[in-house]
């Protein structure tokens, strides 16, 4: 709460915290404090206070919220070589017996999820990611662009149409967005470079560790952008974010085991593969298993492609036939169309999508009657008019891309799981807490 970065650098002050660990030998007790800044020892010796005050110190358990006063000291043999000789004691809540023992499975710490999120590790990954979304903006602000907020309720998918949540929305369905795209797009041409950074939601029935039913969703869209300039944009703004962590986050991506090196050398440009290329890669890579031309990638497939890269690398050109129907044709190979994935390195997976978007009216009808025949999507086009719109009053070429906020913490900091990447992760199987 307060106080214990003040007394690591040697200052008697005030400390509010919760105890995070405690133990007793004769007439000392010993207390690990915690606030989010840090961890302190704090020392209580039997002679310095009341029979009364001294068994309050004996019964307090570990979370509770306490005030202390003490007088800070060097202590070789002590956490962080300081500890504090309690003078005052008070306590703020007392704690019930607390849930979480040290080894627990992983289901239970997502049952206490709101309790296990005072942990150590929880709170290192909570605040890089508050400097994820810091530094994404901080780079999209730099670049001329402004944050705009779209609906969450929509009438209109983006992607497969597929994976929406339905919900009742008065006497109508609607859905949870599952892109905020559309909007953007809108946006842009008013605003002209634009990002929108909200949750998406899909009803995915996916069980890996990549995938959350509701993830946060940062969503740049830019006219006159075409795809290098796209490309450059995407591979500037992860290496802002990357480097910039070593920056603010030192010490907590020590704590994490994470290489601040390996973060220093994500740096443009970023390697550059068509579709068609990876499929190559994959399959001299695989003889047993021939992908063919078309064919999407699976986790298995994004491995093979990632595994020895070091920095995130672009997939260009992908079959149109498992793409949206807002990317335009590709007219050196009409087989495919202009969009590009940016895959992270060692398997993480894909963490960006993006395309140039079609921006005249007579090609989009056209890919929406494509994309109907070969998806097997019924697109119900009152939803869709007022896209339609954008380009019959002035449009101009545009593009734009989402990244998975989840996706690039987990990534960078290398974790096992996505989940732990955001605080209250829904999942197929978790909507609580
Ligand atoms: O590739 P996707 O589906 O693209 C779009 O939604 C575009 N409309 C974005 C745009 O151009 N504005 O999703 C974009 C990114 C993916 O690359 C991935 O990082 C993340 O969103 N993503 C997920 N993250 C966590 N859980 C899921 N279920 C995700 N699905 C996509
Ligand atoms: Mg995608």
């Amino acid at each position: 709460m307060s106080g214990i970065k003040e007394a690591l650098e040697g200052k008697n002050t005030t400390i509010r915290a919760w105890i995070h660990r405690k133990r007793s030998s004769g007439g000392v007790i010993f207390l690990i404090l915690r606030d989010r800044d840090g961890l302190i020892q704090a020392v209580a010796h039997k002679e310095n206070f009341s029979e009364e005050e001294w068994n309050e110190l004996e019964k307090v358990r570990i979370e509770s919220s306490v005030e202390i006063e003490g007088e800070v000291r060097k202590n070789e043999k002590a956490l962080n070589s300081i500890e504090i000789e309690i003078k005052k004691f008070k306590i703020i809540s007392n704690a019930e017996p607390y849930p979480i023992t040290e080894y627990q499975s992983t289901e239970l710490l997502l049952d206490y999820r709101h309790l296990w999120l005072r942990s150590e590790r929880m709170i290192n990954i909570m605040k890089i990611r508050s400097y994820v979304f810091k530094l994404a903006r901080e780079y999209l602000d730099s670049q001329g662009f402004f944050e705009i907020t779209p609906p969450i309720i929509t009438k209109a998918g983006g992607e497969t149409g597929s994976q929406l949540f339905e919900i009742k929305y008065f006497d109508e369905k609607a859905y949870l967005t599952e892109s905020s795209q559309l909007y953007a797009e809108a946006m842009a041409f008013a605003l002209e470079k634009v990002y929108s950074f909200a949750p998406s939601f899909r009803a995915e029935k996916s069980r890996t560790v990549k995938h959350l039913a509701e993830y946060w969703h940062l969503e740049p869209e830019a006219l006159f952008y075409d795809l290098n300039k796209l490309m450059e944009l995407e591979e500037n703004l992860v290496s802002y974010i990357a480097n910039g962590l070593v920056k603010l986050a030192s010490k907590e991506l020590e704590m994490l085991g994470v290489n601040k090196d390996y973060l220093l050398k994500i740096n443009p440009p970023f390697k550059r593969i068509t579709y068609e290329e990876a499929l190559n890669i994959i399959n001299q890579k695989r003889p047993e298993k021939q992908l063919k031309w078309g064919d999407d990638f699976g986790v298995e497939e994004e491995r093979l492609l990632t595994m020895e890269e070091e920095k995130p690398i672009f997939i260009t050109y992908w079959p149109k036939e498992i793409k949206p129907f807002y990317m335009p044709i590709n007219e050196k190979d009409p087989r495919t169309v202009v969009c590009v994935d940016m895959q992270a390195p060692h398997g993480h997976g894909e963490i960006i999508g993006g395309s140039e978007r079609i921006w005249k009216y007579d090609e989009l009808i056209e890919r929406f009657k494509e994309t109907e025949k070969s998806q097997g999507i019924k697109f119900n086009m009152e939803n869709y008019s007022w896209y339609l719109d954008l380009r019959k009053f002035g449009s101009a070429p545009h593009a734009g891309f989402g990244m998975g906020i989840e996706r690039l913490i987990k990534w960078l900091l290398n974790l096992e799981n996505i989940r732990d990447a955001i605080p209250f992760p829904r999942t197929i199987n978790r909507v609580k807490p």
